[in-house]
């Protein structure tokens, strides 16, 4: 496999010291590719009941409440396993047993959570919008104007699956004008989009540490209002995924209750403090628009349409029609890049060939600029002339 460069030859033109030799960029929606220096911070064992492995957890929780602006008013519950665990927790403990949620559903995140309330017994109807077009505000507005036994609203910040971006300003509105709790899955979007929990009402935000912040997989993590987390007592049927207790013990031992993945948690202080030294937020969606732009651009120059309208898509990952041309097929395309130092993703739609290209990780603009150029040469060793989609008014495709 063709590695990108060594930290010592790295690309001269590149902002960013290269991952680290040999291995490949991942243009994926996590585990991402993420910097030498967080990689190092694994490089160390720690005790969890070790004062200062108490002091990075605390010191984790801290900044991830200041980066939703949550003040007093809320707090941060890591929780062990991918981000799935995490949402599943969120859902058991903040849901509680006698209400009834509202999942606004576009894409596969939104349905996997349906299907944990489905394992959890929780009552609940769902909106769908299609597997890409965002919930209508208006309608989610009607809903709950209609039905007043909903207590709480689930919405996917950026739907991952498709890439597109969810009105959840207009959506938190809404929901707390009718006194409803909600509950956002922010995973692909937290810490390069904004989520300020001033500005948007929300209950309880649930993401990863292997996402925008650019730390390893391992945990989760939950930023939920205070009085919500009192008040998730007893809710979950799971010990394990009990967002009450992790945060009652938590706050009382400043320890995990049980193994934590002591080697992600540290990499992911160090992830923290490059996401704050880029500039928060602001710097990495930045970075992170710029590497869609540059991608977006060099893709439509080849000829390839985009799945969403500009207006649409998040700067996180975006969909690509296949080309209809008869020479192209996804697995050589898939293989011959990963053999150039570039890892792609499958798309996630049942209605249309796609495939998907993330723009989140350590990586900058330089790498989308090899990546398109990548990309040229495998299509044309492929001898794919056509890059334009069989149907691209199918999704109303975006040249
Ligand atoms: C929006 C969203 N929700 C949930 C998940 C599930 O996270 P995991 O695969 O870490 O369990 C993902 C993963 O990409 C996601 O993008």
């Amino acid at each position: 496999m063709t590695a990108n460069p060594t930290e010592a030859s790295a690309t001269p033109s590149s902002s960013l010291a290269a991952p680290a030799e040999g291995e490949p960029y991942l243009l994926t929606p996590g585990p991402l590719t993420t910097s030498i220096r967080t990689k190092r911070a694994m490089l160390r064992d720690w005790g969890s009941r070790d004062n200062a492995f108490r002091d990075i957890t605390e010191d984790i929780r801290r900044r991830l409440v200041a980066m939703a602006n949550g003040g007093d008013d809320y707090d941060c519950v890591p929780m062990q396993g991918s981000g799935t665990f995490s949402v599943e927790a969120a859902l058991a403990s903040f849901i509680p047993r006698e209400g009834k949620a509202l999942m606004l559903i576009n894409g596969a995140y939104g349905e996997r959570a349906a299907k944990i309330l489905d394992y959890l017994g929780r009552n609940y109807i769902t909106h769908h919008t299609g597997e890409y077009e965002p919930p209508a505000p208006e309608e989610v507005d009607q809903i709950l104007s209609h039905d007043k036994d909903i207590t709480d609203v689930f919405v996917v910040h950026c739907e991952t699956s498709s890439g597109v971006l969810n009105p959840v300003k207009e959506i938190a509105d809404i929901v707390a004008r009718h006194n409803c709790r909600l509950i956002i899955d922010s995973m692909s979007a937290f810490g390069a989009i904004d989520l300020n929990a001033r500005e948007v009402p929300f209950e309880v935000m649930v993401s990863s540490a292997n996402k925008c912040i650019e730390g390893v997989p391992g945990f989760g993590f939950i930023v939920a209002r205070k009085d919500a987390l009192e008040r998730a007592e007893g809710n979950s049927h799971s010990l394990s995924l009990d967002v009450h207790d992790q945060w009652v013990n938590m706050n009382k031992t400043r320890q995990w209750r049980f193994t934590p993945p002591t080697h992600t948690i540290a990499a992911f202080r160090e992830a923290l403090l490059q996401h704050e030294e880029e500039g928060g937020v602001a710097g990495r969606n930045a970075r992170y628009s710029r590497n869609h732009q540059v991608l977006v651009e060099g893709m439509r120059e080849m000829g390839f349409h985009t799945l969403l309208r500009d207006e649409q898509m998040a700067p996180v990952i975006t969909t690509f029609y296949s080309p209809a041309d008869p020479n192209f097929h996804f697995e050589s395309f898939y293989d011959a890049l990963a053999e150039r130092g570039y890892v792609i993703y499958p798309g996630k739609l049942t209605e249309a060939e796609t495939f998907r290209l993330g723009c989140i990780g350590y990586l900058d603009e330089h790498v989308m600029r090899g990546l398109v150029q990548a990309m040229r040469a495998v299509l044309d060793a492929m001898g794919v002339t056509d890059c334009s989609p069989e149907s691209p008014a199918i999704a109303g495709a975006a040249e």
